[in-house]
């Protein structure tokens, strides 16, 4: 099945106004070239309303990086609800990132809660799911995996994932340089997706499948080729406009 596929940048906890505008600037200066794909900025939070006034009239969409579990706002002090992501423009939010469940404590359980307040919030999710390297050292990646996901389709269901993205991160590429080789992505995303169509084969065959982990524009072609890779959630390379119009153009 033909998926549409998606380049989604994670800024993490960096940026500036200035620095901000002219990353912005660059980006939409450009994004014309690539309308079969799908683009998406996923700023620190105190930045979004202000991104997303420059990218209006683009077709870059805008998405948080993370939101908080609470499906009702209120006394939740420092907290942001997923409906002042979707008020501000956001159509997606990371949920789930390795950073926040090694430094922030966020279990299978919350990151469930999480995929369930911003689909409630109308948010798109973007799951992320990876295993560390000590993991896929002792050969457990297929059962973190498994594990990972299975927290969401018992608290979601399998249907939830027609309004959701995947991100296969593995945590020993986040930031490393380290990325994964063609096959070992493949064979991740191969996998989450077969966990997927044993709930439901065509959920799985549309659902989109990310890889995140070091992308560059010099390896982003050859992971972008594997079948079941469905583009790329971009840390480092998303603040530096050329390189990541070059993940993008390796995606359309
Ligand atoms: O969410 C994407 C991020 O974890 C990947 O970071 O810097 O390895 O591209 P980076």
């Amino acid at each position: 099945m033909a998926r549409r596929k998606m380049v989604a940048g994670n800024w993490k906890m960096n940026g500036a106004r200035d620095a901000n505008a002219s990353l912005v600037r660059d980006i939409v200066f450009d994004v014309k070239r690539f309308p079969d794909i799908d683009i998406v900025i996923c700023p620190p939070a105190v930045y979004i309303d202000p991104v997303g006034q420059m990218l209006s009239g683009s077709s870059v969409q805008l998405g948080g990086q993370t939101l908080c579990e609470q499906e009702k706002p209120g006394a939740f002090t420092g907290e942001i609800h997923g409906g002042m992501l979707k008020d501000i423009g956001c159509s997606y939010v990371i949920v789930g990132h390795s950073e926040r469940r090694a430094l922030y404590g966020e279990t299978d359980a919350v990151v469930a809660t999480k995929f369930l307040t911003a689909q409630a919030c109308g948010l798109q999710p973007i799951l992320c799911l990876g295993e560390t390297l000590e993991e896929r050292e002792a050969g457990q990646t297929e059962a973190v995996l498994a594990r990972q996901l299975a927290a969401v389709i018992d608290a979601a269901g399998v249907e939830a994932f027609k309004s959701a993205v995947i991100a296969y991160e593995p945590v020993w590429a986040i930031g490393t340089g380290r990325t994964a080789t063609g096959e070992q992505a493949q064979a991740a995303h191969a996998f989450i997706r077969g966990q997927l169509a044993q709930a439901n084969a065509k959920i799985a065959g549309s659902t989109r499948i990310l890889y995140g982990g070091s992308v560059k524009a010099d390896n982003a072609v050859a992971l972008f080729a594997e079948p079941d890779v469905d583009g790329g959630l971009i840390g480092g390379a998303s603040l530096k406009a050329a390189e990541f119009l070059a993940i993008c153009a390796a995606a359309q």
